[in-house]
């Protein structure tokens, strides 16, 4: 599939709900309204959905939410698309907080995953309960244990948050160092309304590593996820940092990607509001390729992107409905 800007579109993030077990501050208000039932695509749409996106020639797909892993059903899903790898399909991964990991990541690894994201934004189990509202530190943490012991290679994703884990990097650093993962660093995006004013926490990442590159060497290595990340290897530890820099520096005329969300809408982009909606013509049985061509059509040159001061999001909607 190639967009209207001549991009390679070969990457499909499939946003299997749109709720979550944690309300994280910079993703979620307090209270959310969820999508109803009949609004959402069963977990048989899905699968036929993105057996057809593999047709049209997506390699990856990566799982996501909300949190994938309160669907129900998700085990059927991973499954289902799992058996599409060597058919089409390279790779299928999922993004995940963690919560429920230690319950799923058998399940995860049979189905053919090999890799997995997990958001995870500070060790210090205060600042965990404060920046997740919700969330027991300790319960993720047993998550990402469970996903070693099953033999799934761990990315761990901080999103940079000033005031609230700045001083975390190098406890990450050294807890992923230890255990094998890579780490990677998010620059905050102004999706949906929060309690918070985004701008107080937003914090460019070339300033957010400014103490540890300070202290150590860090230089640019190779290793590409086929992600926005780019990739730098740190004096003295084995960990490739990735940097995710929409707002400081967008990697949009790279972009790879479309997103179908759990209503089954394809976003183009995940910072802009165009979309088309794939259920309704799923539904009455109608042409779907026709649809999926004009949205490949209109695939935006970039995000819309900005942090201001006291400003509404850019983007109404919430990360959570698109799945980052
Ligand atoms: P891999 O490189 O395959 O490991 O995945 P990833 O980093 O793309 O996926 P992940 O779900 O871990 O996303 C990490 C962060 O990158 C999230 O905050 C996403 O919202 C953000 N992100 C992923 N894709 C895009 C994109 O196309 N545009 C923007 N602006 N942000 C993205
Ligand atoms: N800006 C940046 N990253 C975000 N995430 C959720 N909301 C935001 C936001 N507003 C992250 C999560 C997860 C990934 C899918 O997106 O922490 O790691
Ligand atoms: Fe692609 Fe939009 Fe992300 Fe830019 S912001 S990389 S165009 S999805």
């Amino acid at each position: 599939m190639i967009d209207g800007l001549g991009r390679r579109i070969d990457y499909l993030r499939l946003s299997v709900t749109d709720r979550c077990d944690l309300r994280c501050r910079y993703c979620m208000a307090e209270d959310m309204n969820f999508l109803p039932r009949s609004a959402v695509l069963s977990i048989e749409e899905m699968s036929e959905l993105a057996t057809r996106f593999v047709a049209r020639g997506i390699r990856r797909i990566r799982l996501t939410g909300g949190e994938p892993l309160v669907r129900r059903g998700i085990d059927v899903l991973a499954m289902r698309l799992g058996a599409l790898i060597g058919h089409g399909l390279d790779e299928l991964t999922l993004t995940t907080n963690a919560m429920r990991l230690a319950e799923h990541a058998p399940m995860l690894a049979a189905a053919g995953v090999r890799r997995i994201n997990v958001s995870l934004d500070t060790l210090d189990s205060e600042a965990f309960r404060h920046i997740t509202r919700v969330g027991d530190l300790a319960v993720a943490l047993r998550g990402v244990e469970a996903a070693r012991e099953a033999g799934l290679a761990v990315k761990i994703n901080m999103v940079a948050l000033a005031g609230l884990n700045e001083d975390q990097l190098l406890p990450m650093l050294d807890y992923c160092g230890t255990r094998g993962f890579d780490l990677t660093l998010i620059e905050t995006m102004p999706l949906g309304e929060i309690a918070d004013d985004r701008s107080d926490h937003y914090i460019p990442l070339h300033q957010f590593i400014a103490p540890l590159r300070a202290e150590r060497a860090i230089f640019p290595i190779d290793k590409r996820t086929g992600g926005p990340a780019r990739y730098f290897a740190v004096e003295g530890s084995s960990v490739a940092l990735g940097l995710i820099t929409p707002l400081s520096d967008n990697f949009c005329a790279t972009c790879n990607r479309i997103r179908l969300t759990v209503e089954g809408r394809i976003y183009m982009c995940l910072g802009q509001d165009d979309h088309v909606d794939l259920r309704t013509r799923l539904r009455e049985g109608g042409d779907v390729d026709g649809l999926i061509d004009a949205a490949l059509a209109g695939k935006p040159r970039a995000h819309d992107f900005h942090i201001e001061r006291k400003s509404r999001p850019s983007v109404a909607r919430h990360m959570s409905a698109t799945g980052g």
